[in-house]
């Protein structure tokens, strides 16, 4: 049979790559060193699919451990690389760990991959890399030009879709598919797994639901004289189960030979742009829940608006995201009602 090994696979968007993946019949093998994720997820993943993947506790940035990985599991045909440390914030703080956690781990990977032979990569990147799109290339495709990065992290996507590509070039049998991501939230339907942030929630979607949840007072709302129709910022929101699902077509599509270039990219988003105030107005009518917020000065480093247009997703990976935010919210809400042990 054939076994991707999932990099990051206990984190957030990996847990639910991992489902869709083994509800697909691929075998699966985690690997993660659970620096920002727990290992009870792996029960919520058994819970939806009945069988639980197999896991590895190693950091894909020591060559030895995940070399071990690679000879154990010699039916690995791809891999999905999720590992990387993310937050915007802390690598402005901390930009080595950054670079070395992301760049290395990035590194090591397609180092063994060569050596076992392992020919198809999934690569984790981000419409970060667009920076703030000028006004011609909104919604943004693949060809917009990709701009200085706004923070360690941002720079390390940039660099790390480098590296593939240049490893394509000299490894000729390598394939690589880059996935530039929107903003993915909600939780799966089962309510099992979801998004676990660690500590007060970077994000908005966990913001939310844990402030409806009562656990935070207020949200802040960075900012409404934004040049947007309502003054705040504009995203595209894209479900994780449908980021998820993404990532199967595309393993799928070079384990069957119909990439047509050695590394391809696809953003992948719904093409529609919501404001910071549509989410709250929106998350307030489908839970039926007041969200107390309070208009706050702007982040910094925040990017006015952007979104995607996955036109090429939608053709050449036969994939769309289609799930409508009102569901996709309220997947957020239940997830945050299980975690909190809320009734309705
Ligand atoms: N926001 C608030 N209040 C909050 C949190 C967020 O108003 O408490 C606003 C932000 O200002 C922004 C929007 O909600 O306008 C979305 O913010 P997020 O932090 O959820 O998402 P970002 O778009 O800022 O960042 C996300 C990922 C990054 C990635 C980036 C790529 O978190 O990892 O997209 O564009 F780099």
């Amino acid at each position: 049979m054939n076994r991707i090994l999932v990099t990051g696979g206990v984190g957030y968007i990996g847990s639910h790559t991992v489902v869709e993946l083994m509800q697909q019949g691929y075998d699966v093998v985690i690997v993660d060193n659970l620096s920002n994720s727990n290992i009870q997820v792996l029960d919520g993943i058994e819970a939806i699919v009945g069988r639980r993947p197999d896991f590895v506790n190693v950091d894909c940035c020591d060559y030895v451990a995940l070399d071990n990985v690679f000879r154990t599991y010699t039916d690995i045909v791809g891999v999905i690389h999720f590992a990387a440390s993310k937050a915007v914030g802390e690598s402005v703080e901390r930009p080595l760990l950054y670079y070395r956690n992301n760049t290395l781990s990035l590194i090591t990977l397609l180092a063994l991959m060569q050596e076992h032979k392992v020919n198809h990569l999934v690569f984790s990147s981000s419409c970060t890399v667009y920076g703030q799109p000028d006004p011609e290339h909104l919604p943004v495709d693949e060809t917009a030009p990709r701009k200085k990065a706004l923070s360690p992290y941002g720079n390390t996507k940039r660099i790390n879709e480098d590296i593939i590509c240049d490893q394509a070039h000299a490894c000729p049998s390598l394939h690589a598919t880059i996935l530039r991501y929107f903003n993915p939230i909600g939780a799966h339907p089962s309510a099992l797994i979801g998004e676990l942030p660690n500590g007060v929630p970077n994000n908005l979607l966990p913001f939310v639901t844990q402030t409806a949840a009562g656990l935070r007072k207020e949200l802040r709302v960075f900012g409404n004289d934004y040049n947007t129709p309502d003054g705040s910022c504009i995203r595209d929101y894209i479900y994780v189960v449908d980021l998820a699902k993404a990532h199967v077509k595309a393993i799928q599509r070079m384990l069957g030979g119909q990439a047509e270039e050695q590394v391809e990219i696809f953003n992948l988003g719904t093409g529609r742009g919501l404001s910071v105030l549509e989410i709250i107005r929106t998350f307030e009518q489908v839970t039926g829940r007041k969200l107390p917020y309070t208009i706050v000065g702007r982040r910094e480093g925040d990017i006015e608006q952007v979104w995607a247009d996955p036109r090429k997703a939608n053709t050449v990976l036969g994939w769309s995201a289609d799930t409508p935010i009102p569901e996709v919210l309220l997947s957020a809400w239940r997830w945050e009602k299980h975690l909190r042990n809320i009734e309705d």
